[in-house]
């Protein structure tokens, strides 16, 4: 494999200051892992800035959950992505399954959230992934082709653009696809970028989520195509997250 591999943890809706510790600890060990790979902590909005100013210098990057697509404005309770990037952040990630499910969020919306994250100057990790009923009805690859169509704006360059295959099915379940399903839908996604984009999508990394923890996460991490993790429920301990790390 040839793109230096990114593990982001993503700690949804977790996180008081006291929790601050936890970042700590993941930037001690995190140095230690060196920059063979990428770490990204992708904490409550509530504890982005003081995350980044704990992470300052050290390599490990902190990244947003979620952004309104505009720059400012009446949007209350919205967070911009420059306010993101005024906290330190580095990484947006867009279209989790829980903001699609949850919050209705459309193609469209994420496309637009897109667009004004990278005009902000940051990278978005836009999320894909079928739900169980989806892949039992054999409708993983156009659903996810489907997504990815419609959430990523033509117009944009997709250098810096994460994507993250996460089955709504293997979230927080501890089920995970075969190795054969996560090796077709990452090839899939691969082949979808690059009839877009012709010779750029070998540059997109490409991160596996769905209930990765230290003992599967060797396993996950050598299949083809599979450049990284985007973790849930693991990234809120930082010896799991790290043994994570260190198993790129
Ligand atoms: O964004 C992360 C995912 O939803 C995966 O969550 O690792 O708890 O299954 P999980």
């Amino acid at each position: 494999k040839t793109l230096r591999p990114l593990i982001a943890g993503n700690w949804k809706m977790n996180g008081l200051r006291k929790d601050l510790d936890e970042i700590a600890a993941i930037r001690d060990g995190g140095v230690k892992v060196g920059g063979a790979v990428e770490i990204v902590v992708c904490p409550p909005f509530t504890l982005l800035a003081a995350a980044a100013s704990l992470c300052e210098g050290s390599g490990i990057g902190i990244g947003g959950q979620d952004c309104h697509p505009e720059k400012k404005g009446a949007f209350t309770g919205d967070i911009a992505p420059p306010m993101l990037k005024d906290c330190g952040a580095t990484y947006v990630i867009l279209g989790h399954s829980e903001r699609r499910l949850i919050h209705g969020e459309s193609d469209a919306l994420i496309r637009d959230k897109i667009k004004g994250v990278q005009a902000a100057g940051l990278a978005a990790i836009l999320c894909v992934g079928e739900t169980a009923e989806q892949r039992s009805t054999g409708q993983a690859l156009a659903v996810v082709g489907e997504q990815l169509a419609g959430s990523i704006p033509r117009d944009v360059s997709i250098e810096g653009l994460v994507i993250a295959y996460e089955p709504v099915w293997a979230i927080g379940t501890g089920l995970t696809p075969t190795a054969e399903d996560i090796a077709e839908m990452h090839g899939f996604i691969r082949a979808k970028l690059e009839e877009s984009w012709p010779g750029k999508a070998a540059t997109v990394r490409l991160l596996y989520g769905g209930s990765v923890k230290p003992s599967n996460a060797a396993k996950l991490l050598a299949i083809a195509n599979v450049d990284g993790a985007l973790i849930g429920g693991a990234s809120l301990i930082a010896a799991d997250f790290l043994a994570i790390a260190a198993a790129c």
